[in-house]
């Protein structure tokens, strides 16, 4: 059912469209003239206008000029009196979207409105489908159209809606597990409260445990003031525990105390502090082995473990790997000022072939650095040695040419500081000595990039 608005001074006409188009459930708002129908437009808004050329007062160009200059996005079929091959035209560069002839087959003109209306549907449904897309993702960073990622995005709408609900997210390192955390957080009634994560394979022991709990002055021999805990900090909000498989089993314990009792202490302190905050927790490893080896206690696992997803490896759902390449081209064309408009079909070919062991982390970054590095404007990945990754065969550099475009240094240091990175797991001692530097040189420069340095141990 579709409102159709005619503005034609012929009166037969209008009548016309009311006793062909009443019937058949559509509604028709009849105007004499174009003056009464921008009048109307004003107000309410048709799916369908016809527009009659020639009316007394402004004529239809006319119109249709007013209606062009206001952006007007209702399809305006325009009706022509003879066979003015001219002026038809003339309004379909003014934006008509047909034109019909006087005098009018019957059975044309109900088809021109069906094909419209069916159009103006599909286009209401796809923004409908884009709207529940955006919301899905929650800030519309998660890519993928998968069934594998289907499954996803419907954990996290539903996972969303029961705030207090404990949620563990498994999967393989880069396969985006704090992405979705993060979506369950923004999406859920928590998300104008903070989300607050801590890497538990980031700290010592007794570090985690300040860094989790806080602590009361005095409590150990640096803690000159009391300092409140992250799990404070995220009262109200969600707290994202990441790694969870590496957390000492000590601090499990206390952890469960949390969960259990929304409650727990400083340390060195005695009161119980109260927190109402959703546990959102993430591990590479698996916990099941971790069970059986005692490095996990099972009871903390059954508490953490209430809604559990597993997500799927890039490798398993290969039909998104074109996907976030492309969506990585255009993150990285936008960083590095870069207009690389396709990737070639030789580079696809090579995405889809790969195994893709770091997933979407080692998509990322491998566009990133392609992107680097390209020098025309279609992707073609020569410079990044991908293929042989796995043989761990070293980088060599001597493939950069410098052209008159010039290459940004800068760039390049900053990408190899974060591979090397990426490659010994974010141990800057290792990293440092990978690119020869000095530790201390090494932290400069991160902080200098505002690389996330995530320090294991310290
Ligand atoms: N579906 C996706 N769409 C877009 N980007 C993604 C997707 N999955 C992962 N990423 C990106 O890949 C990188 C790795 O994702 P993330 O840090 O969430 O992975 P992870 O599972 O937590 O990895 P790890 O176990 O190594 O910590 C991030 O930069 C993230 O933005
Ligand atoms: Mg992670």
């Amino acid at each position: 059912m579709a409102s159709i608005l005619i503005i034609d001074d012929d009166t037969y006409i209008r009548r016309t469209f009311e006793d062909l188009f009443v019937p058949l459930g559509h509604e028709v708002i009849p105007m004499m003239t174009a003056e009464d129908g921008l009048k109307y437009l004003d107000k309410d808004e048709p799916d369908l206008i016809f527009l009659d050329l020639k009316l007394p007062g402004m004529n239809g160009l006319e119109l249709l000029e007013v209606l062009k200059s206001r952006k007007n996005t209702i399809p305006v079929v325009v009706i022509t009196s003879h066979a003015n091959i001219d002026t038809s035209v003339q309004a379909m560069k003014l934006g008509a979207a047909d034109y019909i002839r006087k005098p009018f087959n019957i059975d044309e003109l109900v088809l021109i409105v069906e094909k419209i209306v069916k159009e103006r549907q599909k286009d209401a449904q796809l923004a409908y489908f884009q709207q529940q897309k955006d919301a899905i993702l929650g800030f519309g960073d998660i890519i993928g159209n998968s069934q594998p990622m289907q499954e996803v995005y419907r954990f996290i709408q539903q996972v969303a809606s029961t705030p207090k609900t404990t949620v563990l997210i498994r999967g393989e390192t880069g396969t985006g597990k704090e992405l979705v955390a993060r979506a369950i957080h923004y999406k859920s009634e928590r998300g104008n409260k903070p989300f607050i994560e801590i890497n538990c394979s980031a700290f010592q022991e007794t570090l985690l445990e300040a860094e989790l709990f806080g602590y009361e002055a005095g409590a150990f021999t640096n803690a000159i003031q009391r300092k409140k805990g992250l799990l404070e900090l995220a009262d109200g909000g969600s707290f994202f525990l990441d790694e969870i498989g590496d957390m000492a089993v000590s601090l499990q314990a206390k952890i469960l105390k949390v969960l259990e009792k929304q409650t727990f202490r400083r340390v060195g302190g005695t009161k119980e502090i109260r927190v109402d905050t959703r546990i959102i927790s993430a591990s590479s490893r698996d916990i099941d082995q971790c069970i059986r080896d005692g490095s996990f206690r099972e009871d903390l696992y059954y508490r953490l473990n209430v809604a559990s997803i597993l997500l799927p490896p890039l490798r398993e759902r290969k039909e998104d790997v074109l996907l976030l390449a492309s969506h990585f081209l255009k993150i990285y064309n936008a960083e590095f000022k870069k207009n690389i408009r396709s990737i070639s079909d030789d580079l696809k070919n090579q995405l889809l072939r790969h195994n893709w062991p770091g997933n979407v982390r080692e998509l990322k970054n491998i566009i990133e650095r392609a992107v680097l590095f390209e020098q025309s404007d279609v992707l073609t990945g020569k410079s990044i040695n991908l293929w042989d990754r796995e043989g761990s065969r070293p980088a060599t550099i001597d493939h950069i040419e410098i052209d008159e475009k010039g290459v940004s240094l800068y760039e390049i240091e900053k990408s190899l500081i974060a591979q090397a990175l990426e490659k010994t797991n974010y141990n800057q001692t290792k990293a440092a000595k990978l690119l020869g530097l000095t530790r201390e040189t090494l932290k400069y420069r991160i902080k200098k990039h505002r690389i996330n340095p995530r320090i294991k141990n310290g």
